[in-house]
């Protein structure tokens, strides 16, 4: 039931504007005491030429308060609605209780697809805290997308081609052997990487090395392409093992590399279209009319880029998956790259560049000062989650020591809380990442939500099987309100989530759901004597318990009943 739209047509009998322009002048106030929909009636001012004080108080005594509304007041110009509570409340409870876990789904993107590409690590190099932004959140669209009917394909676009892999060939050659790496893992594939830095500076003469090497692979020579692939391998291996942790899968690894054979159509099609410009010897595309730097689409040695890569994936999923949208989820530095390669792509013409959208998102950082790849000083993700889960095991141990399969539920709060506490902010902030904040078991924080789930369960449990049918009047109260109206508002939050690609609104969703329902919680007895009251008390920490479990799973994370 949407009463926003109620109230729109109670009004739109007394104003004489069209229906869509007054239900989009409704707003809801802060707060519930300002009334539960607002109309602020300077809106209407030039329209009714009259002021709004004067338009607020005729409507409040005009209006045709229809099924819905209770009450009307007219307050400093605005034109506040109270719901029949009564009414509101059965309404929610019977819409939670009919469509389950699906509440808040819809089925508005049947028949489009959406490629999302996150994560997208690069061959050879750690996976570390920089990575968990663009994973969690790539991983988080992917769920969203899905439960409003899209069909979604998570693409990791590995970075798996350049001149560091000749690099990397040298120095194994030269440094490495089958048991190092094998032993190592990614860990030896770097130092191998930084030695080869290290001894390059002394002699220039490696870096000649290391192109041959190089274009040895781009010639398919047999012994480039097995340590190639080898070296891949073994970085697939070490990130599906964080993959897991994170529950995490995806439908394409086609890489940098999966599109070597498939740039040159797109190379052709500027050429023919006369967009490739000669600047210094390399081919670019210019986009001054844009007030962007030009594009560079081939290096004076003909290489091709990262962004040459990029046009050629775009088109190839194009043409693949048809698309409905292709969302990019990478850190804000490469904002200029987007920008740029998005452009060529409108100047060739295709009005689908309209449908590519670069899902940026800040820094993250550790409180002993931010990371730094090249002196060796990362902090690993499969670290970081592992260590999580260690402390939350530590915590369980003494605060629940009880509780049945303790690994499994240390490991979903752990983990749920490194997700949270990188989804809890809007995507483009920097964030510090704390240990304290995270595992926080109070504030606004993973385990907290899980920890409000794991209570409205024990209360369900504790209830048992309820055969009376609930009435009104137990929920007829504040607290319960608060909680019905977050009830209420989740499929509204959960759209726009999407239409913003902000998962952080579901995550500051469930925080605040979770605080309302604690606070009725901690003021109204759930179970009581009155067998009545207790029916809808319980009725509604179900619907609670539902709604969170949906809020976090959205977010990638699980709820465990105990904890
Ligand atoms: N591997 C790249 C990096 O770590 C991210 C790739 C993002 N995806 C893309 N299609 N460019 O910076």
């Amino acid at each position: 039931m949407d009463f926003k739209e109620q109230i729109a047509k109670q009004l739109s009998k007394s104003v004489n504007m069209d229906f869509n322009s007054i239900y989009e002048m409704i707003e809801v106030p802060k707060d519930y005491k300002m009334g539960d929909y607002a109309l602020p009636c300077f809106k209407l001012s030039r329209v009714l030429k009259s002021a709004p004080d004067k338009i607020a108080k005729e409507l409040s005594q005009n209006i045709d308060k229809g099924e819905y509304i209770e009450k009307v007041e007219q307050l400093n110009g605005y034109l506040n609605f109270f719901l029949d509570r009564e009414k509101f409340t059965l309404s929610v409870l019977e819409e939670i209780q009919s469509k389950n876990e699906a509440y808040g789904s819809s089925n508005e993107g049947n028949g489009k697809t959406i490629c999302i590409d996150y994560s997208s690590i690069n061959i050879a190099k750690p996976f570390h805290i920089g990575h968990l932004l663009t994973t969690v959140i790539g991983n988080a669209l992917y769920n969203i997308y899905s439960f409003l009917g899209y069909k979604c394909v998570s693409i990791n676009h590995l970075g798996d081609w350049g001149t560091q892999f000749g690099k990397l060939i040298y120095a194994y050659k030269h440094w490495g052997s089958k048991q190092s790496v094998e032993k190592g893992g990614v860990n030896e594939l770097t130092r191998l990487y930084v030695k080869f830095h290290d001894c390059a500076k002394e002699d220039e003469s490696l870096e000649d090395e290391a192109r041959a090497w190089f274009k040895k692979i781009e010639e398919k020579d047999e012994e480039a392409i097995e340590l190639f692939s080898w070296f891949k391998e073994i970085t697939l291996k070490e990130v599906s093992r964080v993959y897991d942790i994170l529950g995490i899968k995806f439908d394409s690894y086609a890489g940098e590399s999966f599109y070597n054979d498939k740039m040159q159509t797109v190379i052709d099609e500027l050429r023919e279209k006369n967009l490739l410009e000669l600047s210094q010897g390399a081919y670019v595309v210019n986009l001054d009319e844009y007030k962007l730097p030009p594009c560079l689409i081939l290096k004076k040695d003909g290489a091709t880029l990262y962004s040459t890569r990029d046009l050629a994936a775009a088109f190839y999923r194009k043409k693949e998956y048809n698309f409905y949208k292709c969302l990019y989820v990478v850190a804000y530095q490469q904002n200029l790259h987007f920008k740029q390669w998005f452009k060529v792509v409108e100047k060739l013409g295709y009005d689908w560049a309209k449908d590519l959208e670069h899902v940026a998102f800040g820094m993250v950082s550790l409180e002993d000062g931010t990371l730094s790849t090249r002196k060796g000083k990362v902090v690993l993700l499969e670290d970081v989650l592992n260590k999580a889960i260690e402390k939350t095991k530590q915590i369980i141990e003494e605060k629940n020591p009880d509780i049945s399969n303790k690994e499994k539920v240390s490991s979903q709060v752990g983990v749920g809380a490194v997700i949270f506490n990188a989804l809890l902010n809007n995507r483009i902030k920097d964030m510090v990442f704390s240990w304290d904040r995270a595992l926080n078991f109070d504030g606004e924080t993973g385990p907290y939500v899980q920890y409000t789930h794991a209570r409205c369960n024990s209360v369900i449990k504790k209830a048992g099987e309820i055969k009376q049918k609930g009435d009104y009047y137990s929920l007829d109260n504040d607290e319960a309100f608060i909680v019905l109206k977050m009830l209420y508002s989740f499929p509204r939050t959960v759209a726009e989530a999407k239409e913003k690609n902000e998962p952080s609104l579901i995550t500051r969703y469930s925080v605040d759901l979770s605080q309302a329902f604690n606070k009725y919680y901690y003021e109204h007895r759930i179970i009581d004597e009155d067998e009545k009251g207790t029916a809808n008390r319980v009725l509604l920490t179900k619907c609670v318990k539902t709604v969170i479990k949906t809020a976090l799973k959205l977010i990638g994370i699980e709820a465990p009943d105990q904890m």
